[in-house]
């Protein structure tokens, strides 16, 4: 796997020992206090990774007496001077057994990791305060960002919270309640004819002829640092003993990456060991390019899109990381499986009945899936498993009430 250490140790902690940014397919080197997209390299082009100074006995004791949000983590995030975060509050979120789920497929150790509490109410919030706090920092005044929803209702929030001018692009079918929350923040909003990667071209286009800062997913490295958070967090949850399995909804994959990427940085520090949990990427059986891959042994993912499906963030036909996610997948053993609408809008229900919970249809594509994999012997009775919920069901209601 890529090897995230930086050369440099030091004895002094700093508010942040951000260092480098390395090209997650060459290697190469990027200045971490310029403004970055992806690898500078016209040939390669891909995402871009921060690397973190390695610092000398640095102890779990520092973490004792901060609030319990993403910024507890702070020597492992990109922003240097405090001054420079723009937060509301985001991570903190619950870890909790999945009490009744737990006994109907037959894992007592079944948790939900829950992000629905988060600002504007998904797991994007970590990413775009991240984000947001880092374009703080290197001057940008003007985002603009492709989305199938959350983030584009993220990046708004955080956006005009740090007093910048927010572009979002959103297909059609986006549901009503992210379209109208959007512009409710003051953001301008596009409603685009098409998909997320139709947003994205869009984007591209007229961010240079606008002097936009593109913030698409992984085309810029400092979301991915918002969102390992839920890694960091997980661990110290778990009184850093990692579980055995992770199961985590993967359009654009940022947060699965995100999660290999804290595993990797905490045993770097020396605050985990060698054990890694096996990642699992779940699909929309109508966008599931990395599931195809994943099993045709493929390096790389070819772009799917069957059309609309309830869980909008996973409409994404081909994720811009897709080599990254299939090598992740790989090293931590762990696989991919796709998930139909009919299934989701069951598992949608189930959860609700059973947990007392009105989850996004994203979240709720891993229960469809734990059940599957438990029945196929893929995950057993005896593992500790984890169910990223990435967000609330209330931005869904009309998808989720047909
Ligand atoms: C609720 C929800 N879950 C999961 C995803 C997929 O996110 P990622 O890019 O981390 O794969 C999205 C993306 O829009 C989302 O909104
Ligand atoms: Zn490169």
């Amino acid at each position: 796997m890529i090897n995230l250490s930086s050369s440099n140790v030091h004895s002094l902690s700093k508010h942040s020992n951000f260092s480098n940014i390395i090209c997650s397919g060459c290697n190469t080197v990027h200045q971490y206090d310029e403004i970055q997209n992806v690898c500078k390299d016209p040939s390669c082009q891909e995402a871009l990774l921060a690397c973190y100074d390695f610092v000398l006995g640095l102890s779990k004791d520092v973490l004792k007496n901060r609030p319990f949000t993403m910024w507890r983590y702070r020597e492992f995030l990109p922003v240097l001077d405090p001054k420079n975060i723009v937060s509301l509050g985001e991570g903190g979120t619950p870890l909790f057994k999945a009490k009744n789920l737990s006994k109907i497929v037959g894992i007592p150790e079944l948790y939900w990791k829950d992000e629905a509490g988060n600002p504007t109410g998904s797991f994007k919030a970590r990413g775009m305060s991240a984000a947001v706090s880092k374009a703080k920092e290197l001057g940008i005044k003007k985002m603009a960002i492709p989305t199938a929803g959350n983030a584009g209702v993220a990046l708004a929030a955080y956006g005009v919270r740090a007093g910048m001018e927010v572009h979002v692009f959103m297909p059609k079918e986006t549901p009503a309640q992210h379209k109208k929350e959007v512009e409710f923040y003051g953001a301008h909003l596009t409603e685009v004819d098409g998909n997320i990667g139709d947003c994205g071209k869009l984007v591209a286009e007229l961010s240079p002829k606008n002097g936009w800062f593109n913030v698409s997913t992984l085309k810029e490295p400092y979301r991915l640092e918002g969102k390992k958070t839920m890694g960091y967090e997980l661990a110290e949850q778990l009184n850093w003993e990692l579980p055995d399995v992770i199961l985590y909804p993967t359009g654009g994959g940022t947060g699965l990456i995100g999660f290999w990427k804290a595993f990797e940085e905490l045993e770097q520090i020396g605050w985990i060991g060698s054990k890694r949990p096996r990642l699992i990427a779940v699909q929309s059986a109508n966008c599931d390019s990395i599931v195809s891959a994943f099993h045709n042994s493929e390096p790389k993912a070819v772009a799917v899109d069957k059309g609309f499906t309830i869980a909008n963030g996973l409409r994404v036909p081909k994720s811009y990381a897709d080599k990254l996610i299939l090598k992740i997948l790989k090293y931590t053993k762990g696989t991919a499986i796709s998930i139909n609408d009919e299934e989701i809008s069951q598992a949608l229900s189930e959860v609700a009945r059973l947990e007392g919970m009105f989850i996004a249809p994203e979240g709720a594509a891993l229960w469809a899936a734990v059940k599957r994999l438990k029945l196929e012997g893929i995950v057993q009775e005896s593992e500790k498993v984890v169910l990223v919920n990435t967000g609330s069901g209330y931005k869904y209601t009309e998808n989720i009430f047909k």
